[in-house]
């Protein structure tokens, strides 16, 4: 089963990617979580990626195209995998058409702005891991520090307010039109793969509930 999570910076993705893994056995794979790991050993992706994504502007397609070619041939992909952050822009989404790659499932996790500011601006990371808590909703068991290592949490740079409506406009400019790239090819049977709009309103349980029901019916 391969996945597609599209939805605006904040709105859930890579909580509900961790439950769709649980359930489905197959891999998460985060754009934004590789990029960081890159930008930690500061590599020279890293060191380039770095200022883009402080800034909350786009890496280069041909830089992420490249990434994810890579990553979803290695052996954990064989059953499948869910992109959590890709494609982001409609070249990304051109290239995986080029490559063959079929997506069974795109699901738009919907929420607006004003709650994705409130949910971002909470949030706290581990960075190793990509474990993502927020200080209010779902609050690490010792403050400040990941429950399952104990190392510390980060406040990301792109995550104060004014970045989060810079990443916002950039997702309504560049990521949105691909809400209607793949569900304008859902109704029209161009492709076999099946769009799915879920309401990212409510608690990650309910969200997680919404998307399971709709993936396993
Ligand atoms: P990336 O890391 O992909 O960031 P994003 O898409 O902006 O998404 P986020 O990780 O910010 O949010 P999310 O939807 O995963 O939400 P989460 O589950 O954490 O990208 C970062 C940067 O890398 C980009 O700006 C760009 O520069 C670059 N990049 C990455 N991919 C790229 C690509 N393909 N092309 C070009 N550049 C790329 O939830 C958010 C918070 O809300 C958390 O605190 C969580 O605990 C909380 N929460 C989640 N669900 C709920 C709920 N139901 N109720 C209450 N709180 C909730």
């Amino acid at each position: 089963m391969n996945i597609i999570l599209l939805g605006p910076p904040g709105a859930g993705k890579g909580t509900q990617a961790s439950h769709i893994c649980e359930n489905f056995y197959i891999p998460q794979i985060s754009t934004g979580d590789m990029l960081r790991v890159a930008v930690k050993k500061e590599s020279p992706l890293g060191i380039a990626a770095k200022k883009v994504m402080d800034s909350g502007r786009l890496v280069s397609d041909e830089v992420i195209i490249g990434l994810v070619k890579e990553r979803i041939n290695a052996p954990d992909c064989i059953n499948g995998f869910i992109f959590d952050g890709f494609p982001r822009t409609v070249v990304q989404a051109d290239a995986l058409k080029k490559e063959d790659v079929k997506i069974d499932y795109v699901i738009e996790i919907q929420l607006p702005d004003e709650d994705i500011v409130v949910r971002i601006s909470g949030r706290r990371t581990h960075l190793a891991s990509g474990r993502t808590y927020h200080i209010k909703f779902n609050p690490p068991a010792v403050s400040g520090k990941d429950d399952q290592t104990g190392e510390d949490l980060i406040h990301r740079a792109d995550d104060f307010e004014d970045i989060v409506r810079e990443r916002l406009g950039i997702y309504h400019e560049q990521t949105q039109p691909l809400v209607d790239y793949y569900s304008e090819e859902n109704e029209e049977n161009i492709s076999s793969t099946k769009f799915i709009a879920i309401s990212g309103v409510g608690s990650p349980n309910e969200v997680s509930d919404r998307i399971l029901t709709a993936l396993k019916s």
